[in-house]
Formats: structure tokens, C-alpha cells, sequence
């Protein structure tokens, strides 16, 4: 597939992509394949990460501007939703690429959760898709037809030790996404959430352990794991109008990793590990 050129598939579509620190991101990914598919969009992140990230030059690169937004004040949610009516008009698909725990920046274990913090982890995590979604429909923001798409993780269903309370805030944002794409049907507004594999950007390598989880992961996908890239694309396709019969769906982008059991490589590297132990024994 060539990269460079598009297929029209977003021509004439208006979003809001929240979440692009640096070109690692999956949402910085997300917003160039949107660009290269004829979109036009708004993009935000918080305040603090407006200062240290690069967003500026995505902004640039995509023509696209930029209007920060703390997600868990709802007076600012409100504001950057009537700043993207304002630059772009109603909006036909928003992007939540949102994700933080203090408990996975300061190596807290689950058992020893803080609850101020948890409710940040979440308020940014999960409630924030929420606030976005509401204040959509009380500034009538959105589309009929229009795609909301937040991201997770397989956590939701399925525990990762090292990813404490981020399991918690997946399965809430999953939830989330449910109620209101049951709600907003009746105007074909889809709402779902695509389980992306651990993927090398700033959130994900800040996870202790996450190269294991990585390479785990790897290992066990017949496809491998998706780059940010890869899901981008398929971002793209759910934000199109060929996916128009799509929602309150958790979609798992992850070359086959929720489905395969074990892999060939996986009880091949197990088996040398059993013979190392032996003969060192
Ligand atoms: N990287 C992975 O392995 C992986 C796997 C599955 C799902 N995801 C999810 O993908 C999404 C995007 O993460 P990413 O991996 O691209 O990492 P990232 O660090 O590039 O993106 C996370 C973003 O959340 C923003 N953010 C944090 N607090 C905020 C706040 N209060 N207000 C507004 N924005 C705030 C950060 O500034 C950052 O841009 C997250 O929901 C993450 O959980 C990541």
C-alpha cells in the first residue's frame, strides 16, 4: 500500500483528535492518516503538554490548529468543543487517544492504590470520553452519522499486573462508550472503542515492564503487533462511512492476540528455557 497517497475515504469530514504529544502517538499517527484522507480536523491536549510536546508541528504538517483542553474540567471540555464548532463546524468524528495513571508513573501496585489518585487516573482515563460525548450533545456538536472512537486496551477484559488501575479505567471507558453509542444511535452516531497491542509511545513505555508485555505480545499475535501506524489506518476506516453500521463495539486491533491460546515461537523459547534450566541444574 502506498502511504502517500489517500483514498478520499475522509474527503470533506470534520474532527477533533485529542491525545497527539509526539510523533510516537498513536494519536499523531491518527491525525496525519486523517489528513492524508481528505480530513480536517481540530487537535488538543492538555495545557502542560501544549508547553513540552510537539504538537505544534503537527499542527503545521496537517494544517489543522490547536486548542488545549485539560479533559477532566468540563468547563474547558465545553470550551474546546465550542472552539472546534467555531474553526471547523459540526463534527463528524472525535478521536479519544486520553490516557494517564499516577499509580503507573510513581511503580504503585493495585493493592496499594491511592483513591485520589485513582480518580484521576479515572477522570483522565475514562470519565473524560464522557465529558466530551456530553458536552457534544448539549452544543448539538456532532453529525448525524458521525464516529466516536476512544482507545483501550485488552486490560479491560484481562488482567496485567503492572498495569494496576489502568485495567480498572479501560473497562469504565469501554462502558462508557456502550451507553452512549446505544443513546446517540437513533441519529446513526457510532460510538466504539478499538483495543490497541502495546505500542511504543510515551504512555506505553512509561508502563514498568513493557517491553515484556511488548514482546509478549509479539510473540503471540500470528500477525504480530500493530504499530501505531497500522491502527491509524484502521482508525480511518471506522471514521469512514463504510463502517456506518459499526457500534458500541470493542474492536481488538491486535494481529490475533486475543484469540490465539499459544504460539509456535512462544513454546519454542519456553522449551530452550526448560533445557537451560536443566543443564544448569
Ligand atoms: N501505547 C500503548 O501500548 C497503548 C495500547 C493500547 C491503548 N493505548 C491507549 O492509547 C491512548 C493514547 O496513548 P499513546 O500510547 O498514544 O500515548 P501518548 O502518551 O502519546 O498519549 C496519551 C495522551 O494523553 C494526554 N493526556 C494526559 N492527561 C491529560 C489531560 N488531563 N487532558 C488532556 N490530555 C491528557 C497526554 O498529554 C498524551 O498526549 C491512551 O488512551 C492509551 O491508554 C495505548
Amino acid at each position: 500500500m502506498d502511504k502517500t497517497k489517500g483514498h478520499g475515504l475522509l474527503r470533506g469530514k470534520k474532527g477533533l483528535i485529542l491525545g497527539a504529544l509526539d510523533e510516537r502517538s498513536i494519536a499523531w499517527q491518527v491525525a496525519e492518516a486523517c489528513k492524508r484522507e481528505g480530513a480536517d480536523f481540530v487537535l488538543s491536549n492538555a495545557p502542560i503538554a501544549l508547553r513540552y510536546g510537539k504538537l505544534q508541528e503537527l499542527a503545521d504538517k496537517t494544517d489543522s490548529i490547536i486548542i488545549g483542553c485539560d479533559v477532566t474540567d468540563y468547563k474547558q471540555v465545553t470550551e474546546l468543543i465550542n472552539g472546534t464548532l467555531e474553526r471547523v463546524g459540526k463534527i463528524d468524528f472525535v478521536l479519544h487517544a486520553v490516557g494517564m495513571s499516577p499509580h503507573i508513573r510513581k511503580d504503585i501496585p493495585y493493592e496499594k492504590l491511592n483513591y485520589k489518585l485513582l480518580q484521576q487516573t479515572l477522570d483522565i482515563s475514562a470519565v473524560s470520553l464522557h465529558k466530551i460525548l456530553k458536552a457534544c450533545v448539549e452544543q448539538d456538536a456532532l453529525n448525524d452519522g458521525a464516529s466516536i472512537l476512544a482507545l483501550s486496551y485488552i486490560a479491560a477484559q484481562r488482567i496485567f499486573s503492572k498495569y494496576t488501575d489502568m485495567n480498572d479505567a479501560k473497562a469504565l471507558l469501554e462502558s462508557i462508550a456502550r451507553n452512549f453509542g446505544s443513546r446517540l444511535a437513533k441519529r446513526k452516531i457510532r460510538v466504539n472503542t478499538v483495543s490497541q497491542s502495546p505500542t511504543k509511545t510515551s504512555a506505553g513505555t512509561g508502563i514498568e515492564g513493557f517491553n515484556a508485555m511488548y514482546e509478549f505480545a509479539e510473540k503471540l499475535s500470528p500477525l504480530g503487533n500493530p504499530t501505531a501506524e497500522d491502527c491509524a489506518d484502521y482508525c480511518v476506516t471506522l471514521f469512514s462511512d463504510l463502517t456506518r453500521m459499526v457500534t458500541m463495539q470493542n474492536l481488538f486491533h491486535d494481529g490475533g492476540f486475543v484469540t490465539n491460546g499459544i504460539s509456535e515461537d512462544l513454546i519454542f523459547e519456553l522449551a530452550e528455557l526448560r533445557k537451560s534450566k536443566q543443564s544448569n541444574s
